[in-house]
């Protein structure tokens, strides 16, 4: 009972529910009061392997160590933003990643999970502002409501934390860089069945909005005729690096690469031996570490659906120092 208690407080938006089962206490048996705890543990184990391993949300807001390869997070900031991103990344100006712990002054403690779901969705927050796009809401935009709340849920778990971000700094209006956003109706979303398997990748692809990275920008707007075939370039000081060519042209993207190829790229990441060291100059901006986590299943299934969009010829060199 007193992790039901535990979960009521801190998912606010099963309130209702749980308040219902308090309610109906006389038929709350044993078992009612276990499928419930178990749904919201699914729940927020959902949203936890979404904002780590697919949508990222934590690869932003925490802070990463350079010093290893592809950034891992900084254990113990998960949440608590100030990550900058600047011109180095093509911004007009210099944008913080936000504290999204459950802090009440410096956090979102104080939003409700609509105000929350609309930033994620649309990038407007609880004041009326719009988010710059460096954080892909057009591409979350596309997930199906029960991701969304996942999401929301898990976030809430976040421990408090009170760093404060300083404000962004612009040097064009906001309303300039308004992306197009993926659905026109995000209520009617729904997360497509994994029996069709392209499908379902596709959703699992811009839910990760690796096209943010691997579709070249030309005055903040995507080269679709580029559609995934890198070549962004990523200065950040320590290290320079391009977005790879992932369509499936044979020799400058990945046409020659199979599923098992694949797949072992990301998987390679799981163990901590391959990224504890420095690599320099050779270095990446892609999150792979994090990416590792990934299952393998949704990992095919980007795979299978990258195999069907145009192959395009564009050689890249990642490593261009
Ligand atoms: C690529 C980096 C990136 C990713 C991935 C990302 N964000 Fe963000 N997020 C940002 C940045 C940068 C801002 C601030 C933008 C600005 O100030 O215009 C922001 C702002 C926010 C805010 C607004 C908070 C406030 O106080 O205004 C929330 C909430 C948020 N993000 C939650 C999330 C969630 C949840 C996810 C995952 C679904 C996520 N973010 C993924 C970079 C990212
Ligand atoms: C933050 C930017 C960023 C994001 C997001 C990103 N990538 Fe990448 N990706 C890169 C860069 C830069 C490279 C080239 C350097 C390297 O190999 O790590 C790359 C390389 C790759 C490669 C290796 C290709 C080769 O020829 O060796 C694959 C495969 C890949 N990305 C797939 C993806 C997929 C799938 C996603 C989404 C799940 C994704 N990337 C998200 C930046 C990104």
């Amino acid at each position: 009972m007193a992790a039901l208690i535990f979960a009521c407080a801190a998912f606010l938006f099963l309130v209702n529910a749980c308040n219902n089962n308090e309610n109906n206490n006389t038929d709350a048996t044993e078992t009612g009061v276990k499928t419930n705890e178990d749904s919201v543990k699914k729940i927020v184990e959902r949203g936890k392997y979404l904002a780590y391993h697919v949508a990222l949300c934590i690869d932003c807001h925490s802070e990463r160590d350079f010093s290893q390869f592809s950034g891992p997070l900084k254990e113990g900031t998960e949440g608590m933003g100030g990550a900058v991103f600047g011109k180095e990344l093509g911004i007009p100006g210099v944008v913080y990643s936000k504290n999204i712990t459950s802090d009440t002054v410096n956090g979102i403690g104080k939003w409700t999970d609509a105000e929350i779901e609309r930033v994620i969705t649309r990038g407007i927050t609880k004041n009326g502002d719009t988010l710059f796009p460096i954080m892909p809401y057009a591409q979350y935009n596309g997930m199906s409501k029960d991701d969304i709340k996942s999401i929301i849920a898990f976030i809430r778990t976040l421990k408090p934390n009170a760093n404060k971000v300083p404000d962004r700094k612009l040097a064009i209006p906001m309303a300039m860089a308004y992306p197009p956003l993926r659905s026109s109706s995000p209520d009617n979303n729904v997360k497509p069945d994994v029996s069709d398997i392209v499908k379902y990748g596709a959703y699992v692809m811009s839910s990760a909005a690796c096209m943010d990275c691997h579709t070249p920008m030309e005055k903040g707007q995507f080269v679709m005729p580029k559609y995934m075939a890198g070549g962004r370039m990523f200065d950040i000081g320590l290290f320079k690096v391009v977005s790879a060519n992932i369509t499936p042209d044979s020799t400058t993207g990945i046409g020659s690469w199979t599923e098992e190829k694949f797949l072992e790229r990301f998987k390679h990441y799981r163990d901590a031996a391959s990224y504890k060291t420095n690599p320099g100059k050779l270095n990446s901006l892609m999150p792979w570490v994090m990416y590792a986590g990934m299952d393998d299943f949704d990992i095919k299934a980007i795979y299978r659906y990258l195999r069907t969009i145009p192959a395009v010829n564009n050689k890249v060199e990642t490593h261009p120092n």
